[in-house]
């Protein structure tokens, strides 16, 4: 019956019960004869979502949960929608199977208009639509962590933070609304850029983020920073093309810098990290990376004193520093 959990809630975001509830569809009856379903199959409906925590009942009234809000509501920082309508087809269960199959012969790779994201990336060759796709799900999926790991204060010694591969801003929108006084620099693909700026815009942060487009594997970085997060990036990558990135911060921090890895990290004791690890073999060919291979990584490159961080959930945030 777990199928069903994750299918009922992308239903719930199609459907937008949350704002419904919002504007005043408070019941079953409201509910249904507004989306013109049937009434007894929206009684059980519902059940399901209170029983997923994303509703409640008191007495006949349907009210949302803060979950409900936090995550359903199209009006909160926390959106999920953008991940539950899956504009990849990356859960559709229909195709999960075949996906599962395909990608252990290693002939499946995570598509958008009939092409490689991989590829799209490292050939710096994204189209606007599939950089517009996949920034909005990234920001969906990591925002809630990075404002977490940022109001923890694990960047609290960075006074100019690199986003690098920064998609939406998501650690740099974090960073600047925690330290409003400090500047961030957001880094990645031109087409990605251009959805970062509208996130910049929604956010009020235009004074203190500095976007810059480029490629990370062949253009010039941006300087004058003492801090680089890498957030959800290094799991898209092979272990050598990782410590090229490791390495390039490290070249380009000033003594006392400090990186960030923004992340889930691997964990094969788990059932969540080992399911998000197969997830990136499917889509990237690649993995996620245990504290222990990243703290290697970053002392190949240099970095000394690696620390780890609880963010929000299965999130982490690993730093070192540059001595
Ligand atoms: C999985 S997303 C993570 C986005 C964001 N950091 C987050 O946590 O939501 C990976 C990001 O790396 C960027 N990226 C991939 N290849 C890149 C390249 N060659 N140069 C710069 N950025 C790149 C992608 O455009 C994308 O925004």
């Amino acid at each position: 019956m777990g199928n069903y959990n994750f299918a009922c809630l992308m239903v719930s975001a199609k459907l937008d019960i949350t704002g419904l509830i919002e504007r005043g569809y408070d019941s079953c009856e409201a509910l249904s004869k507004e989306l013109q379903l049937s009434n007894k199959g929206m009684g059980f409906f519902l059940l399901i979502l209170s029983h997923l925590g994303y509703i409640c009942f008191d007495k006949q009234q349907v009210k949302n949960t803060e979950l409900g809000k936090c995550y359903l509501s199209k009006s909160s920082h926390y959106y999920w929608g953008e991940v539950l309508l899956d504009p990849f087809q990356i859960y559709d269960i229909n195709h999960l199977d075949k996906k599962i199959l395909t990608s252990l012969q290693r002939e499946y790779e995570l598509e958008c208009k009939g092409r490689s994201v991989t590829d799209m990336w490292q050939k710096n060759d994204m189209d606007n639509d599939s950089a517009a796709a996949f920034t909005h799900l990234m920001h969906s999926q990591g925002f809630a962590s990075a404002v977490e790991a940022a109001s923890c204060g694990i960047f609290e010694n960075a006074q100019t933070l690199l986003d690098a591969g920064g998609g939406s801003g998501t650690v740099a929108l974090a960073f600047c609304d925690t330290y409003p006084e400090r500047n961030a620099l957001l880094f990645d693909l031109p087409p990605v850029c251009d959805i970062a700026a509208m996130y910049i815009n929604k956010f009020k942060k235009n004074q203190q983020i500095q976007i810059v487009k480029g490629d990370f594997f062949r253009d010039p970085w941006p300087e004058g920073f003492d801090g680089i997060c890498f957030s959800n990036v290094l799991h898209d990558w092979q272990h050598a093309t990782c410590q090229i990135l490791i390495d390039r911060a490290f070249a380009l921090l000033p003594k006392g810098g400090q990186v960030f890895i923004h992340d889930m990290l691997f964990d094969d004791t788990r059932l969540t990290p080992s399911l998000f690890c197969f997830h990136l073999f499917m889509n990237h060919g690649s993995q996620l990376y245990s504290a222990k291979a990243l703290y290697r990584m970053l002392e190949t490159a240099g970095f000394v004193n690696p620390q780890s961080y609880q963010a929000l959930g299965y999130f982490s945030v690993l730093s070192a520093r540059k001595p």
